[in-house]
């Protein structure tokens, strides 16, 4: 198979069989933890579960080791009924072997969507690794693939569904693997949050055409509320195009309320200008978000009470300590960072702007990255000329990420092989339309990605 060219984004989606870092590893086994080159400074791991299987998890109410381990799961969260015992038993020889086997019998009817913070074990089997939205879009690279299994969280496997095919079946290994951040607005808390605002600010438009509020929601949000966003006039954005949107929706709205990650839309309303005297932060569990009327009248920008544990663990000292311990160090963060951590940093920007930075710098460069441990020790061990390590020497995974293990991907990959769907991704038409709108209305913006700021 040669490799796929991508429509419309000037970013980087690794093919992996063509990404020469996945030729000479072979990605059979995750990076040490401690000690290595990759994390100078890694010296224990956020939970000792982390050595334990994901199928321990998936009963109990939270959603298991990783940073995002004290989050509780939500109660529509679903539960990943019992995975067969010959799955869980197997030893990791044969679920490989298991995996290839069924791999190759489906052949171009399958296609494997790996996101950047899945782990080795599962991303050497990825016909495409990348961000959300580059793997949203891969599978439509692949026209004779009937169905798409999407190694990453829930939100995006909806998205994937949303924009495949009607034909095209998208599946997720493992149900339980949701997002801790897309859990923190669901469509009842926001639409309150509406009613409240429209009661105050009213839904006339201003001599301009801008209505009074306009609603964004982040990539890592529900199919519901992108919905909610197509039928209120908004959008969605991702890491990578955050900067765009917003731009797009200035133009159309007085105000902006951005759901579910405070500190995207805080970080990116900041580089676009806006002062923080401008923007208030929304909680959904007090009555007008615990805000003044004055305060909502003069915001540019409602912030939801959302954000992300993984990088919520990443501080301005653990940068100090970086720099103090590798002068000269690039210190690169996700814009899911708190703003000190963001403006600590040398840059920020996407986790395909990390990938790229780490790419195009020359031999001998060191790097300090605050994102998830999965897509560090990758690009640690993709490019041994450099120095790289993880910002927070404490080895924390997305425990959602995590959920996603080989056991689960050869149960769905052989009843895939004996005509068995498991673990589908479908989402009513009813709210796939207007989140259709939402997301199309992005994929519309250009330039799409590649944003970060130094
Ligand atoms: P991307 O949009 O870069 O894929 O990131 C998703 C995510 O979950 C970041 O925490
Ligand atoms: Fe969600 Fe954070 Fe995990 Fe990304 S890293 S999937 S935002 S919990």
């Amino acid at each position: 198979m040669p490799p796929v060219a991508l429509s419309d984004s000037n970013t980087q989606l690794i093919q992996l069989d063509e990404h020469p870092g996945n030729r000479q590893q072979g990605n059979r086994q995750p990076a040490p933890q401690n000690g290595s080159r990759s994390n100078p400074g890694s010296s224990s791991t956020c939970s000792s579960a982390l050595a334990d299987s994901p199928w321990l998890f998936d009963a109990e109410p939270g959603y298991g080791p990783g940073a995002s381990m004290d989050d509780p799961a939500p109660y529509h969260a679903p539960r990943q009924p019992g995975l067969p015992a010959e799955y869980r038993n197997a030893s990791a020889e044969e679920l490989d072997q298991r995996i290839r086997r069924a791999k190759a019998a489906l052949g171009e009817r399958l296609v494997i969507l790996g996101h950047f913070y899945q782990r080795d074990e599962i991303v050497q089997y990825a016909d495409f690794i990348g961000d959300s939205f580059q793997l949203a879009k891969a599978a439509l690279t692949r026209p004779r693939a009937e169905t798409i299994v999407f190694c990453g969280v829930h939100f995006m496997a909806e998205t994937a569904a949303m924009l495949a095919r009607p034909d095209q079946t998208v599946i997720l290994p493992n149900l339980a693997a949701g997002c801790s951040m897309a859990d923190m607005a669901d469509r009842d808390a926001v639409t309150d949050c509406w009613e409240q605002l429209t009661a105050l600010l009213g839904e006339e438009a201003d001599a301009a055409g801008r209505q009074p509020v306009l609603p964004v929601t982040y990539m890592n949000s529900s199919a519901a509320l992108k919905a909610f966003c197509g039928e209120h006039g908004g959008v969605v954005c991702t890491s990578s195009n955050a900067r765009t949107v917003l731009e797009w929706a200035f133009a159309r709205g007085q105000r902006v309320l951005f759901f579910p990650d405070q500190h995207l839309g805080r970080n990116t309303a900041r580089a676009m200008g806006i002062p923080l005297s401008q923007m208030a932060v929304w909680d959904p569990a007090l009555p007008m978000g615990g805000l003044s009327v004055q305060a909502l009248r003069d915001a540019r920008v409602l912030l939801w009470h959302g954000y992300c544990s993984v990088h919520m663990r990443f501080t301005v000292e653990q940068i100090a300590a970086a720099r103090h311990r590798y002068p000269g160090v690039q210190v690169i963060v996700h814009p899911e960072c708190t703003m000190p951590v963001v403006d600590a940093a040398d840059a920020s920007g996407s986790t395909d702007f990390i990938v790229n930075a780490v790419a195009a710098a020359p031999p001998g460069s060191c790097f300090a990255i605050g994102t998830e441990i999965n897509l560090v020790r990758r690009l640690a061990a993709q490019y041994p000329q450099h120095t790289i390590f993880c910002l927070d020497s404490i080895v924390c995974p997305c425990s959602t990420m995590y959920r996603i293990h080989p056991s689960y991907l050869a149960w769905v990959l052989e009843a895939l092989e004996r005509g068995e769907v498991l673990n589908r991704i479908t989402v009513p038409e009813a709210t796939a339309a207007p989140a259709r709108l939402a997301l199309e209305a992005m994929l519309k913006l250009a330039p799409k990605a590649r944003q970060g700021a130094a």
